[in-house]
């Protein structure tokens, strides 16, 4: 039944503030439906307040980078203003969207993909760019395939290419496909797979900022990020800080799956409690709340969250933190008692391990070894002691690695181990009661 509240606080965002109003495709998402619902009115006006008031506005809105990280938007887009050197400068989306149980940027390419161009005009005249690249996740083919639609429209209509919007400024978008490799989304990696090179990592400094693409000034972003901005400038900066808390600003889009009975991607109030955004938008816990038994609250590298823990926590920045996670990219995975949490994590160690780019020995042999100790732990041939080396194994992953790859490999497992360690010692200790040839892990 729809909720009884109207807007509050913390959840139940209205359908006047949502910026994503064909999230769910009802709508025509072509150039015509689009403007219907609001998206190229008065983009030339905005274009023509220049970049200072651009950044200004978009730095009093409080929003903050939609990928995962969190980082002021606003700050974000000014960094290139300083790189006066002459060399071109460069916005590149990134559209990679492939953290677990993540599918948000998915959701705007398909449906809104108006939205994500005409943010990349505004972002690109914001930061003094002279195009911008979207690098659109392999296995996104129908969802290319409407982005590159929005892009021709806008190209006919004037909107993009020489004197954009008739603002005097020229601004060209192109479309760069992956091949499937998670890491593509690091920014960096992203950077040399554009430029044609193996999806490596690099060391940073230096920023992106200061050299990116070709050795230009370059600035990655979300799509997210950059679809909500024409909408931010349209309505007032202060209409999206309205929305959330101090310094978790904004609507947001929540992507919910798992043991829920309506896996949903929804957009809501910043700082809405994580059992309200389950319970009202997607038909609760499969079983009811009681039979809830972990939440990972923001994608596969946010350490995920006991019961408990999920019954006190708000989706924010700051919220999530209080309860030893993060937000990230807001993919909320639910798992039901129903659910065996350590193969669940072993499985995204397997995933880690796989997707590890290999250039640097912490991430390349520890998350082998990671990966390798939970296949024994699901299968029951770990030892106690194997915990412990689990856990310094982590620490000796964390933060000593290029990318973040290596923490999003050891977060998950620290998780595990701060709430489910008796579960874990109990699943040991039963099976070492048992012959080995009875377990199911025959490795060791
Ligand atoms: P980060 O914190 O290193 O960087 C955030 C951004 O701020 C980057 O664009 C970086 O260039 C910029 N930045 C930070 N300090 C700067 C400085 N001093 N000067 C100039 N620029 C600066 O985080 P990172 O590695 O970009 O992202 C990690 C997050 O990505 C994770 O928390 C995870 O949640 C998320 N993620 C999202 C995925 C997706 O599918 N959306 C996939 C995998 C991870
Ligand atoms: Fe590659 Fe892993 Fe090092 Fe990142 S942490 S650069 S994925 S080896």
């Amino acid at each position: 039944a729809p909720p009884k509240q109207t807007k509050t606080k913390f959840g139940y965002l209205p359908d006047k503030d949502r910026i994503f109003t064909n999230l769910y495709g009802k709508h025509d998402w072509r150039l015509k439906g689009a403007m219907q619902r609001g998206d190229w009115y008065k983009t030339k006006e905005i274009l023509l307040k220049g970049q200072d008031w651009i950044i200004s506005e978009m730095k009093l809105s409080g929003l903050r980078g939609r990928g995962g990280a969190g980082f002021p938007a606003g700050m974000k887009w000014s960094f290139m203003l300083a790189a006066k050197d002459g060399r071109p400068k460069y916005l590149v989306v990134n559209a990679d969207e492939g953290e677990p149980g993540t599918c948000k940027d998915r959701e705007i390419m398909r449906h809104d993909p108006h939205k994500l161009v005409e943010g990349c005009l505004i972002a690109g005249r914001a930061m003094g760019a002279k195009a911008a690249y979207i690098y659109i996740r392999g296995e996104f083919y129908n969802e290319a395939s409407n982005v590159q639609v929005a892009i021709a429209e806008a190209y006919q209509a004037g909107f993009l290419g020489k004197n954009a919007c008739g603002s005097g400024y020229d601004f060209d978008v192109f479309i760069h496909r992956g091949a499937g490799a998670y890491i593509c989304g690091e920014e960096t990696a992203l950077i040399e797979s554009l430029e044609g090179k193996q999806g490596k990592p690099r060391l940073k400094p230096p920023f992106p900022a200061d050299v990116g693409v070709y050795g230009c000034p370059t600035t990655v972003t979300n799509v997210e990020t950059v679809a909500v901005s024409p909408t931010i400038l349209r309505r007032g900066p202060l209409w999206f800080a309205s929305f959330g808390r101090t310094n978790n600003a904004g609507t947001k889009l929540f992507a919910i799956s798992g043991h829920v009975n309506k896996p949903c991607t929804v957009e809501e109030e910043m700082s809405i409690p994580l059992k309200e955004i389950i319970e009202l938008h997607a038909g609760g816990v499969i079983g009811g709340w009681d039979n809830i038994l972990a939440v990972i609250p923001g994608g596969s590298s946010t350490p995920l969250l006991p019961k408990k823990s999920c019954e006190e926590a708000i989706m924010d920045y700051d919220g999530l933190r209080v309860v030893q996670s993060s937000l990230g990219t807001a993919a909320i995975i639910v798992m039901s008692k129903k659910a065996d949490v350590v193969k669940a994590i072993a499985r995204l160690s397997l995933f880690y391990k796989h997707e590890s780019c290999g250039q640097c020995t912490p991430c390349r042999e520890g998350v082998t070894w990671l990966s390798k100790i939970m296949t024994r732990l699901v299968g029951g041939c770990a030892r106690l002691e194997e915990i412990d080396m689990l856990l310094e194994l982590t620490k000796q992953i964390e933060g000593h690695t290029i990318c973040a790859l290596g923490d999003a490999a050891a977060w998950p497992i620290q998780g595990l181990m701060r709430h489910f360690r008796p579960e874990v010692e109990e699943r040991i200790k039963k099976y070492n009661k048992q012959k080995k040839s009875a377990r199911p892990c025959q490795s060791n």
